[in-house]
């Protein structure tokens, strides 16, 4: 059978909402300059489904400098991967300052957070080895996993328990050259609980293994200083290889990884995807180091992404919406109900109320319920609040009703 013919008939799960929804549930364009508001089919919406968590993307003294450096540099510069013509000393700067950001002895910048992390955990384990990762790992662990040679265990999102049943069968199957690499997420990005690092790492005494944190969404959120969810927890030390990623609170591209220089060293000759893949180009870099600097000059920028968080939960849990118990900002809101009702509620807050959320249904949440996820950001301000809250107060017959109907369907 042709190829092409066959993927027809094979569209993924999420292939149906790529081809019915495309431009409205998927692939919808947001316009205009970034910000809490922006523009949505010609119509003014208040946004609520981007990781510009600080409201760094949209200031005027970014965009200025991202001009500047983009014009005394261009975007092409350098040429090649970091390993043959690409790097740079400011790229070499750059990891300096990240490392020192997140208390780590060194890093290694990575051209994406995605592909990076996929070849870190490829180049650190071979097949002698173990990787064992929280079930609810976000993809590019899951994909890094498939990349990796070493054996493969899984355990129950968050459950000590569960995590140490596999460490067990771990050693129990280990060789005298086995090791063990753990990777879960310091913030997980659609339920915004935090990862049970802490627990985790205590563990460390009694079976031995090497701990990797995703903490896209911690970074620049999380810990008094920003410098993620580690430090929040008070054992940023028992990370032994922290990423995070510019996607975020840096409003950027790229990424990195901060650990043991010995560790840096090994990756630079083994993580595959930056080897032969060129580097991040210089104004990218500049950016970078211009928002890393932003990022720890102004601590209120944090202070009023959590108030804009508690704010909003607070309303949403007064309204009778069931908010789950994030710890990060990310802010889930759980309901009962199929993907009609999920799409329903996606064009009535944009329509009705200009209130742009994103939801996600079977199979990212389990079947029969609905998960609308709100990113709150620095820049939004208490009128964004109250005008979101009244639109979910608008809604919430309908959601409560829907969720009635699904119980009662399940029951
Ligand atoms: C938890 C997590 N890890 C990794 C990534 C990938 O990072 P990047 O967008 O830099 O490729 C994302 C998404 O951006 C993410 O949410």
């Amino acid at each position: 059978m042709d190829l092409f013919d066959k993927l027809q008939g094979r569209p993924g799960p999420l292939g149906k909402f790529t081809s019915d929804g495309y431009g409205y549930y998927t692939f919808p364009k947001l316009e205009g300059p970034l910000g809490p508001e922006m523009e949505f089919n010609g119509k003014n919406v208040i946004v609520w489904s981007i990781n510009d968590y600080l409201g760094i993307g949209g200031r005027q003294e970014v965009k200025e400098y991202d001009a500047e450096v983009a014009e005394k540099y261009g975007f092409s510069a350098p040429m090649g991967a970091r390993l043959m013509t690409g790097n740079s000393t400011k790229h070499e700067e750059l990891e300096k300052e990240l490392a020192d950001f997140v208390h780590k002895p060194d890093a290694l910048l990575l051209n994406y957070g995605y592909q990076g992390i996929m070849s870190v955990i490829h180049a650190l384990v071979d097949r002698n080895d173990f990787l064992i990762y929280d079930e609810l790992s976000h993809a590019c662990i899951v994909d890094g996993k498939q990349l990796a040679m070493a054996e493969k265990f899984v355990f129950k999102h968050n459950d000590i328990d569960s995590f140490e049943k596999q460490l067990e069968r771990a050693h129990r199957r280990a060789k005298p050259d086995s090791s063990i690499l753990v990777v879960t997420e310091g913030a997980f990005g659609m339920t915004g609980d935090l990862g049970i690092l802490k627990e985790m790492i205590a563990l460390k005494e009694k079976y031995p293994f090497r701990l990797l944190v995703d903490d896209a969404h911690g970074l620049g959120t999380m810990g008094e200083d920003g410098s993620g969810t580690g430090t929040h927890l008070g054992c940023q030390d028992g990370i032994d290889i922290y990423f995070g990623t510019f996607a975020k609170s840096f409003a950027l591209i790229g990424a990195f990884v901060a650990t043991e220089p010995r560790v840096v060293e090994f990756l630079k000759a083994n993580a595959r995807s930056q080897i032969f893949a060129k580097s991040v180009p210089m104004p990218i870099v500049e950016s970078a180091r211009k928002r890393l600097e932003l990022i720890q000059k102004h601590p209120e920028w944090r202070e009023r992404l959590w108030e804009n968080t508690l704010k909003l939960r607070e309303g949403l849990r007064e309204i009778g919406y069931n908010v789950l118990p994030a710890e990060c900002p990310v802010t889930p809101v759980l309901t009962q109900g199929s993907t009609d009702l999920c799409t329903l509620i996606m064009r009535k807050l944009r329509e009705e109320h200009g209130v742009f959320v994103s939801g996600v249904t079977y199979p990212v949440v389990p079947k029969g319920t609905v998960l609308i996820r709100l990113i709150p950001t620095a820049a939004h301000t208490d009128q964004h609040i109250q005008k979101t809250l009244a639109g979910f107060n608008a809604i919430k017959d309908v959601v409560f009703e829907a969720a009635r109907k699904q119980e009662r369907m399940t029951a």
